[in-house]
């Protein structure tokens, strides 16, 4: 433990050093650790959050957005894709407010499905890590996801975190050693209770097998001596916290299920392996004996991201903690929304505020899933359709509450349906009429309280004087899909507003006060929804905005209001002839 350790100490020194002159803000129980006196005074105390320094810090601190990190067993698929994309809106989000934000993700290496996946590709853990955790990299870059972290369990400094938060997790009592016998699933990297286990037949080999009745996946029965977590010494107090945060976890149906759960089936957790059945991982500090188990090393990734245990009082919050959403699929809630605060509260550590739990994409009817190997290679996908078509329609179809179906059927049509028919035909027909030109419409209405011409240019403006309202409630609500689909309600109604409003009749007739005010309220619609866009296709809205005109300055929420913008019209870029130059241009023939 000690050399793992060593590094962290030398890192800790500039904090001990300002520790020192303010020696009041080491609390008293920390004389007694069995720490070596360098990491004595890092403990954050209870005192360290509640100090008026730490609280100002904590209002201002960066807004922390994670993705779940992913197993390297295998390649990433369209479900790993589409949690990272969820969690870059959110982040995107943050930033379109004007807020400092950072985002997360990673992957997970340590494990016995890890382990088992290098066994049976007869290569060292250590390589199947490096190859698989560099395309999960690869895949967060060419989705355009704007990550600050992109943290790995076998770096460095998350190990020497882990050993860290194992051994005040041992001080503060909550660890005893026992035995333990059940069901451990490998592919789920958990054990089950009996009463979630059944015998199946595999449909493949005809063969019987034990399974857990939730996911189906094979469970094999332990016994063993290991280290375990006093979960069930929680469960008053992660009840109070459920009650006094009643939207802690999102949807309402799964916060149900956790609440649940912790009333009716909480068990101590199982947090050591013999290292006899696993080695790949991070050995508990002082008895190398055991490997700590995966999910208590996974979960630490977040707070290891925001530079815990080096937290110097007053700036314990300077890189993010705590998490402001949890990104994750509905098949790890329990891990986020039970084990994880439990683990936080016997540190005395401030929890994540909130959970965001998205559904399944399914294939086949089945959960895709990398052990099933139904799977859709993300790269693919994005190279055929476009990464902002992607984006678009994982979130636009997305699963939330419930699953979603996975088809290229569907991408299409939401293609050629919202992006092409809606957004792309809008943009052309304000932009590439011989008849009017918006900068001369921004110029002659900017500001001016002029008459309205139709009952159809009132309503427009009205729904303009809204949609930024109903989509960051949406988005308050952590709900990104219906966000979106209200920003592409606005826009059908956009094209809606203009076939009604009719211009192009105005403008034969002579009648360019009406034409002005008329283009007028299309292009501002347009430049909000551009704007209001940008977390969702990033590119496709950017280059929107240029063809609008919108300087890069002025792209922020606070110009998403009607008339905040007087400098906007010329194009800043060729906007071409032809589908082919369309912002959404015909996708290539399918084959
Ligand atoms: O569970 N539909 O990693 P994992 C939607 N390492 N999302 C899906 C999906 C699908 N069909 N399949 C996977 C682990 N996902 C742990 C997490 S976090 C501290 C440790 C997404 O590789 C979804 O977010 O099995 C799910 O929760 C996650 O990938 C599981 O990825
Ligand atoms: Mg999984």
């Amino acid at each position: 433990m000690k050399s793992h350790l060593g590094a962290l100490s030398r890192q800790l020194s500039t904090v001990r050093a300002g520790q020192r002159a303010r020696a009041g803000w080491i609390c008293q129980s920390c004389q007694s650790l069995q720490l070596p006196q360098s990491l004595r005074s890092i403990k954050a105390s209870r005192k360290l959050f509640t100090s008026s320094a730490a609280l100002r810090e904590l209002k201002d601190k960066p807004y922390y957005v994670t993705s779940p990190i992913f197993y390297v067993n295998a390649s990433p698929h369209v479900g790993h894709l589409y949690s990272m994309v969820i969690a870059d809106v959110l982040k995107r989000w943050q930033v379109l407010k004007g807020k400092e934000a950072i985002l997360s993700t990673g992957t997970d290496e340590h494990g016995m499905k890890v382990q088992r996946a290098a066994e049976l590709q007869d290569i060292q853990p250590k390589a199947l890590c490096d190859t698989n955790s560099e395309t999960f990299k690869d895949l967060a870059n060419k989705a355009n996801i704007s990550y600050d972290h992109f943290i790995r369990t076998t770096d460095p400094d998350h190990r020497e975190a882990v050993e860290y938060f194992w051994s005040r997790l041992r001080e503060s009592g909550y660890i005893y050693e026992t035995k333990h016998e059940g069901w451990y699933c490998v592919s789920d990297e958990t054990y089950y209770p009996e009463s979630m286990i059944e015998k199946r037949v595999s449909p493949i080999t005809g063969k019987p097998f034990t399974a857990c009745a939730e996911t189906g996946s094979a469970v094999e029965w332990t016994e063993e001596k290991n280290y375990h977590f006093r979960l069930t010494a929680f469960r008053e107090k992660l009840l109070q916290f459920y009650s006094d945060n009643p939207s802690w976890v999102t949807p309402q149906n799964r916060f149900s299920e956790v609440i649940s759960w912790v009333q009716n089936n909480l068990e101590d957790l199982s947090i050591s392996r013999p290292v006899s059945r696993l080695d790949w991982g991070i050995p508990v500090p002082d008895d190398p004996s055991q490997t700590i188990y995966v999910w208590v090393d996974a979960l630490i990734n977040y707070i290891t991201v925001a530079g815990y245990p080096v937290w110097p009082p007053g700036s314990e919050h300077a890189k993010g903690w705590p998490v402001d959403i949890h990104v994750v699929g509905k098949d790890i809630v329990r891990f986020h929304a039970i084990y994880w605060p439990a683990l936080l509260m016997a540190l005395d550590l401030p929890l994540p505020k909130r959970i965001l739990s998205h559904g399944h994409w399914m294939m086949s009817r089945q959960k895709m899933s990398k052990s099933v190997g139904n799977v859709v290679n993300p790269f693919f996908a994005l190279d055929r359709f476009g990464v902002d078509t992607m984006r678009y329609f994982l979130i636009y179809n997305g699963a939330m509450s419930s699953d979603a179906d996975y088809s290229n059927e569907f991408i299409v049509d939401k293609y050629k349906k919202g992006l092409q028919g809606g957004l792309g035909n809008l943009l052309n027909r304000i932009t590439r009429s011989k008849n009017w030109n918006i900068r001369d419409a921004v110029v002659s209405m900017h500001g001016k309280q002029s008459e309205l011409v139709s009952t159809s240019v009132k309503m427009q403006k009205e729904y303009l004087e809204s949609i930024v309202k109903e989509v960051s409630n949406r988005m308050d609500e952590l709900n990104p899909k219906r966000a979106l689909q209200a920003i592409m309600e606005f826009v059908f109604e956009i094209n809606r507003f203009l076939q009604d409003a009719a211009p192009w009749d105005r403008s034969k007739a002579g009648d360019t006060a009406a034409v002005e005010q008329i283009i007028f309220f299309a292009a501002e619609s347009v430049r909000v929804a551009g704007i209001l866009l940008q977390p969702f296709i990033p590119e496709k809205s950017g280059q929107l905005l240029d063809r609008l005109g919108v300087s890069l300055d002025r792209r922020t929420l606070e110009h998403a209001r009607l008339y905040a913008d007087d400098g906007y019209g010329t194009p800043t870029v060729p906007l071409g002839e032809g589908a082919q130059s369309s912002l959404f241009p015909p996708l290539p023939v399918e084959d």
